[in-house]
């Protein structure tokens, strides 16, 4: 029996220069597709999954977020004083239970696996999920559940992969792949940014990962790779061979809303899903 995936990291440190200069007083993982903010998609997809304790890598600029997850009393006060029931329903939606959420600072952005590395003592040597919150991903059931029903049979590593263009493969990881069973792809290797005549596959990890707590030994190391950033790919790739390492091609839509044209597809694939939204914006489309 595998052990449970309860904890999940949240990765938020980052600088976010692709969104600047949105990004130079709020977090990127503010930033809002339609009426939430991405961090907020990442915490209701882990809360799906049926996992309990989230844990937030923040960095300088981001206690927004511990914002966004506590009370706002003097909205609220208003809102009941005014009678807005369903505002304050809305407001209240992302309390979760008293300790639930953490938070632990990466003081310097060194890179993703780096940021990974700083939520060891809150990982404390169990399994553990990761989200990338700029990875937006919309799949039913959500891809963090999809993960964790492939590790409660697989158990081991897993990350989620996408089939891309070969020309794309040096915007990502890749996988080299071994045997495939349906969705389940045994991972051989992983290689961080390939030139696209080097890329093993054209299988993508995006932004969603469950791993097993030996992985924070190998990111101990602090290798940079990659950009010069510490990068988790170059620690996971260490546990292949050590550990089972699958990749599971998920179902759903991934935007990257790290990027401008990632946001504006998440914003308009999400509009398109209410008629109101969906009627105006074929106005528009139209009249154009
Ligand atoms: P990105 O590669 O998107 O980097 O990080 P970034 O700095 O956020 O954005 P750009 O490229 O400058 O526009 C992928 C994920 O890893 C986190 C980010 O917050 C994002 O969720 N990250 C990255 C950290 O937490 N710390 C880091 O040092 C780097």
């Amino acid at each position: 029996m595998n052990a449970p995936i309860k904890k999940i990291v949240l990765p938020v440190a980052g600088l976010g220069t692709r969104f600047l200069p949105a990004t130079k007083a709020i977090p990127k993982e503010m930033l809002p597709v339609l009426d939430r903010p991405l961090i907020q998609y990442a915490v209701e997809e882990a809360l799906e999954a049926g996992i309990e304790d989230i844990i937030l890598v923040t960095g300088r600029n981001k206690q927004v977020m511990e914002d966004h997850f506590d009370h706002a009393y003097e909205l609220e006060k208003i809102l009941q004083e005014k009678g807005k029931e369903e505002a304050l329903e809305i407001s209240r939606s992302m309390l979760l239970e008293e300790g639930r959420i953490s938070y632990v600072r990466q003081m310097r952005p060194l890179g993703l696996g780096h940021a990974i590395w700083c939520a060891r003592k809150l990982v404390n040597g169990h399994p553990f999920a990761v989200a990338l919150p700029d990875d937006l991903i919309k799949g039913k059931p959500g891809a963090l559940k999809q993960m964790v029903e492939a590790y409660n049979e697989l158990g081991g590593n897993l990350v989620a992969t996408m089939d891309v263009a070969k020309e794309d493969t040096s915007k990502y990881g890749v996988i080299t792949p071994g045997a495939r069973k349906g969705k389940n792809i045994e991972v051989k290797g992983l290689v961080e940014k390939p030139h696209p005549e080097d890329a093993p596959s054209t299988q993508a990890v995006v932004g969603r990962y469950i791993l097993q707590p030996e992985v924070m030994a190998y990111l101990e190391e602090k290798a940079v790779g990659a950009g010069g950033e510490i990068q988790l790919t170059d620690a996971m790739a260490k546990l292949i061979g050590e550990q089972p390492f699958h990749a599971l091609e998920f179902e759903g839509r991934r935007f990257d809303c790290g990027s401008k044209l990632g946001w504006l597809m998440a914003n308009l694939s999400m509009a398109a899903e209410d008629p109101y939204l969906a009627s105006k914006l074929k106005e528009l489309i139209t009249f154009q």
